[in-house]
């Protein structure tokens, strides 16, 4: 008989028990389990709902059932259903029949409504330290590698040559975002339901505020039928989940390209790397292809989440079960990502050189050349044209943009009349204005805003984020 069972004469459904029970999920919520049963008992002490006696018993008996759970020697029981069930059986086990009082003022409703709250507080404070270990190793890159020069690209073409740092910043940027957006679901979600009971509340005068600092929440739910039946917390952890996932896929992505030896600007290193079980030749970045692929699950999960919730009437229903596989899963999945990024960020190969040939093919000063002409006195689009005809020049004998001769340059001005009468047109600096900044140096530096990939900026930024993460 289940201990829910009185009110039924027969026995139910094996089907059903299976189909119904959740232990194998929210064995995970065991320790906040107890946790909260802790901080209730005492709560019930302090009202004179329990004796001081009982208290300590069932305190100690909660207690042993910990240590029992932290040898790995707490049994469960699958036709006990859930946690909250089996813990409950278990202190019975331990301390006899003054654990029947354990339950006095509360729901499942409101204890697995804290249990998941106590839980995700504390995967969000792990999850926050993964974040920060992930920016330090692409700080630590960026540092390493600090000089180097990407292609920067838009559309995938060649735009704009940018540090290797700078790019790396960005990430950190997104993932200094993701941290904030944690720390805000944290913030709304460390909020007791405790004594709001299945429902509409409890029948005892509860020390709901004591209770709620004894488990380290800032204050009580205040309406028991929200508290039940609220799984928004669950909602936005999902979601800044599955956000930190597309981060790290997009950064996934820039590697496998990166890796491909057509871009050989960096080798992920064998630790990192797996084989084919056919190809000898084949050196794969497995790890960063599974966190793209794992992403996918991770945006589901927000969705399945909000499916659950979007048709459920006040208050709790069993479908809220269904809270936990995508929660639990998804924290796992980004908690493995962003370790797995982190050591892959770390042992990165960059390859400088290569990745100087491509940031010098495409063009990717013509836009530098363009502004130095702005600052000689031309109209920017005049000078947008002008620097377009003379990369048609250059392209026309596969010569880089610093190499155009000054009759190329002579005849990519002469077309224009607000060229002519920006006095630039036969004067002989032009020449050595326009190849000087065309290299990739002078483009870089002239980059020279906050934000911008000017190394004197990017120097700055990079000892900001350092300042910030710390060493390590
Ligand atoms: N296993 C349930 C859940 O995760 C616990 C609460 C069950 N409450 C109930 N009245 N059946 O939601």
């Amino acid at each position: 008989m289940q201990r829910w069972g009185g009110r039924f004469t027969g026995e139910t459904d094996p089907r059903v028990v299976d189909f119904t029970r959740s232990i194998e999920i929210d064995v995970a919520l065991a320790a906040d389990d107890i946790d909260g049963s802790i901080a209730h008992v005492h709560g019930l002490g302090r009202i004179g709902v329990l004796g001081a006696d009982e208290v300590a018993v069932l305190v100690d008996g909660l207690e042993g059932l910990r240590a029992e759970l932290d040898a790995g020697t707490l049994v469960l029981d699958p036709e006990l259903e859930d946690i909250h069930m089996n813990l409950e059986a278990a202190l019975e086990g331990r301390i006899g029949s003054v654990a029947r009082k354990l339950h006095t003022g509360r729901s499942r409703n409101d204890q697995v409504a804290t249990d998941l709250r106590l839980w995700t507080r504390r995967a969000i404070d792990r999850v926050d330290a993964a974040i920060v270990s992930m920016e330090r190793a692409l700080v630590g890159l960026a540092e390493r590698e600090g000089q180097a020069i990407l292609p920067g690209t838009t559309h995938i073409q060649p735009a704009q040559p940018v540090l290797l740092a700078h790019h790396l910043l960005a990430y950190a940027e997104m993932l200094e975002r993701d941290r904030g957006r944690f720390a805000d679901a944290r913030g709304r979600l460390n909020v007791s339901p405790l004594g709001s009971g299945a429902l509409a509340g409890a029948g005892y005068p509860l020390d709901r505020n004591g209770v709620a600092a004894e488990l380290g929440f800032d204050g009580i739910s205040a309406n028991s039928l929200d508290a039940v039946a609220d799984r928004d917390f669950v909602v936005e952890v999902l979601a800044a989940v599955a956000l930190t996932m597309v981060h790290l896929s997009r950064l996934a992505e820039e590697i496998t390209w990166w890796s491909n030896p057509r871009f050989g600007f960096v080798r992920v290193a064998d630790a990192f790397s797996t084989g084919s079980s056919m190809m000898p030749n084949k050196r794969n970045p497995d790890p960063a292809e599974l966190v793209r692929g794992r992403t996918g699950a991770a945006i589901g999960a927000v969705t399945s989440i909000l499916t659950v919730l979007k048709g459920l009437p006040l208050a709790y229903q069993r479908d809220l079960q269904e809270d936990k596989p995508p929660l639990f899963g998804s924290v796992r999945a980004l908690e493995e990502s962003l370790a797995v990024m982190a050591g892959l960020i770390e042992a990165l190969i960059v390859d400088p050189v290569r990745m100087r040939e491509a940031a010098d093919d495409g063009y990717t000063t013509a836009t530098a050349v363009a502004d130095a002409l702005v600052r000689a006195g031309v109209p920017f689009r005049s000078a947008h044209h002008v620097v377009g005809s003379l990369v048609a020049a250059a392209e026309a004998r596969t010569a880089r943009l610093d190499a155009v001769t000054d009759d190329e340059i002579a005849a990519a001005l002469g077309g224009a009349d607000d060229v002519a009468a920006s006095g630039l047109v036969g004067r002989t600096e032009i020449g050595a204005l326009i190849r000087g900044a065309a290299t990739v140096e002078g483009a870089l530096a002239a980059l020279d805003v906050h934000g911008g990939t000017a190394p004197n900026r990017v120097k700055a930024a990079l000892a900001a984020a350092r300042t910030r993460l710390g060493p390590g």
